[in-house]
């Protein structure tokens, strides 16, 4: 039986999924849900789907086995709760929203229905974030230091704290959800973040432009995590490195490099990224719609909510000055 796949957003990241969606066997796009009528048909009408601009009239309409939310972190709330409503089983793109009540509402629900979810934390599925995930559970880490360096994106919604949640929430919350990941949960950040020219270079820029994160872990290890978005396309990137006694295991989103001195297999080499990490995150979600089996999901609603609280809890820090503990282990159940 054909899975029957709706779509909720009409950007860049839906065509993403809906085009590796298209590629597998046994399941398709069959509606697209937009902001208007005319976006959402100029999108389902490439993947021979239909358009919806309300996302009850989709789901009156259509028997969906499930929804993929690729929607800005501003818009996030009323569709996961249709959706738990309905019982459909949802793939969200991070992060869940701009902070962190939503969240908190809808994994309550979420795990009182045990409703199938997953959540596109998908560098979790590259073979070298699991050599590095394997290494790190192997030895002691001392500390670790993350960056997300880049340019300003164009689209409006980003550049406003109130869309985005700014950079840490936005783009940084892969860096930290790798941390989490590989070395544990954290305890406790304190984060310093500025505005220092991206405001004055373009209009209706509320995000900071420059932020540095020092986190606490439940096992004692600490971490540093910067990003800016101030620099020219192109310069910049992003990564994550732990430092441990057998050296600095190195990760990009390119490649791992393992440290000389550590007793690997691969000491001295470089791990590749492996096979395309979205292609895998939706095969997981589409193994588990089938088989009812969720051990391949590497990342679900209630787990992402623990990394929201930490991209949250930064901007809480950058907004009192003060260090904020965390509570996740209290109110979202592990
Ligand atoms: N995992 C990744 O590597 C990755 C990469 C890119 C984007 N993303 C995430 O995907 C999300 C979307 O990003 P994007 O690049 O596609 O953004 P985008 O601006 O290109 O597209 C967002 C779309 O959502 C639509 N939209 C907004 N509110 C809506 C609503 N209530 N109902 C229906 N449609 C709505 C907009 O009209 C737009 O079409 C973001 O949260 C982003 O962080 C993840």
């Amino acid at each position: 039986m054909t899975l029957q796949i709706g779509i909720i957003g009409t950007g860049w990241f839906s065509k993403v999924h809906a085009d590796i969606i298209t590629r597998m066997e046994g399941v398709r796009v069959a509606s697209v849900c937009g902001t208007t009528l005319e976006k959402a048909e100029a999108m389902a009408s490439v993947y021979d789907a239909a358009g919806y601009e309300q996302l009850e009239h989709m789901l009156d309409g259509e028997k969906l086995d499930a929804v993929y939310v690729c929607v800005p972190p501003m818009s996030h709330g009323s569709i996961e709760a249709e959706l738990i409503k309905r019982g459909i089983p949802f793939l969200v793109e991070k992060p869940l929203s701009t902070g962190m009540d939503i969240p908190l509402h809808i994994v309550e629900q979420v795990q009182q229905s045990r409703l199938l979810t997953s959540v596109g934390y998908h560098f979790r599925y590259q073979e070298a974030v699991q050599v590095m995930k394997q290494a790190m559970q192997e030895q002691k880490v001392g500390m670790a230091l993350g960056r997300w360096m880049g340019g300003m994106p164009g689209v409006s919604w980003w550049r406003r704290q109130e869309g985005s949640g700014g950079q840490f929430v936005e783009q940084t919350t892969h860096i930290v959800d790798l941390l989490r990941f590989c070395a544990g949960e954290v305890t406790e950040v304190y984060a310093v973040a500025a505005q220092r020219s991206m405001h004055e270079k373009h209009e209706h820029v509320t995000v900071a432009d420059v932020a540095n994160v020092t986190l606490k872990l439940e096992s004692g290890a600490i971490a540093s995590i910067a990003n800016t978005c101030l620099l020219p396309d192109g310069e910049g990137g992003a990564g994550l490195q732990f430092y441990t006694d057998a050296g600095v295991w190195d990760w990009t989103p390119e490649r791992l490099l393992v440290p000389d001195a550590a007793s690997h297999p691969m000491a001295g080499l470089e791990v590749a990224e492996g096979p395309n990490p979205y292609e895998r995150e939706n095969e997981a979600f589409i193994h588990a719609l089938r088989t009812g089996d969720r051990s391949r999901i590497l990342s679900d609603y209630a787990d992402a909510c623990r990394t929201q609280e930490i991209t949250t809890a930064a901007q809480a820090s950058v907004e009192s000055g003060l260090p904020v503990k965390l509570q996740s282990s209290s109110h979202v159940a592990r």
